[in-house]
């Protein structure tokens, strides 16, 4: 693989969903490239297609028509086998609720899928103990997730998605669940990841404070994406569209 292989491509990506009679066109042709080290969002109103979008991304569901690839392999005609071995090693998720398991500290989390790892590394809890130290929790190594606030558990669910050094960290709505003070912390997390670790970071977010931290936004409406490119700029695009649409009001009237 070449180092301009882009790490995910989405071509002409197509979802229906069935609930009985009722069939859903969740995603109608999405594409896409992503470049390493990008830090992107998926914005979109409610019922868009974002999840389904994420879920495809990362091998939990396969889509009905269309590819993904990543690393320049494409995903979608893998078996389940397969697929857990790419979840595991080349994808990391964040989830609104965290996710993590009760029982386990946040040492104990975070090595986890260290050890379900094909490539197994010397010392899984040595390495959970500098990641969690890297998120400002080297304090926090033997507590258990109820013992932690939302935040502190949401950079020990980071934590254990970077355990395997994957090449894409996906978040549907990591910060969905936290106050702006808690959702600043872990956003800084997340810039701190891209930045040490080169990984691809795509985030599904409704914040349009969030969005605008990213380098590119991809906005889906009705499975479909409306618009793609620096966040910045399209609120600037946004803006004289409905400064144009303004001045062209009188013509409209006359
Ligand atoms: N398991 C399912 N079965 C049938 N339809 C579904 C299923 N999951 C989602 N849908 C439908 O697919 C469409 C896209 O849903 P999706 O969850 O991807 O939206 P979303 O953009 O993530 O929304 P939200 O911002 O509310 O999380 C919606 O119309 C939804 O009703
Ligand atoms: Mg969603």
């Amino acid at each position: 693989m070449s180092q301009s292989t882009p790490v995910l491509q989405v071509i002409d990506l197509k979802k229906e969903l069935r609930v009985g009679e009722v069939r859903v066109q969740a995603l109608r042709g999405v594409s896409f490239s992503v470049a390493r080290g990008e830090f992107m969002g998926v914005i979109g109103p409610s019922g868009s297609g974002k999840s389904t979008l994420l879920g495809l991304i990362g091998g939990l569901d396969t889509p009905t028509e269309g590819r993904v690839l990543i690393d320049g392999v494409d995903i979608t005609c893998m078996s389940e086998r397969q697929l857990t071995r790419i979840r595991n090693e080349k994808i990391g998720f964040v989830f609104q609720f965290f996710n993590l398991i009760p029982t386990l500290t946040a040492q104990e989390n975070v090595a986890l899928p260290m050890q379900f790892a094909l490539r197994r590394r010397a010392n899984p809890t040595q390495r959970a103990k500098e990641l969690l130290t890297l998120f400002g929790l080297g304090d926090r190594l033997h507590h258990r997730p109820s013992q932690l606030s939302g935040g502190q558990q949401q950079r020990v669910a980071i934590a254990r998605a970077l355990a395997n050094e994957p090449a894409l960290l996906l978040g549907d709505e990591p910060t969905g669940n936290l106050d702006s003070e808690s959702s600043a912390v872990v956003m800084q997390a997340l810039r701190e990841v891209r930045e040490r670790m080169g990984t691809t970071v795509i985030l599904v977010t409704h914040s349009m404070d969030i969005a605008a931290q990213l380098d590119r936004v991809v906005t889906l409406v009705d499975g479909q994406v409306v618009s793609d490119g620096d966040p910045r700029l399209q609120a600037e695009q946004a803006f004289l569209k409905g400064k144009r649409a303004t001045q062209n009001l009188p013509s409209i009237r006359g």
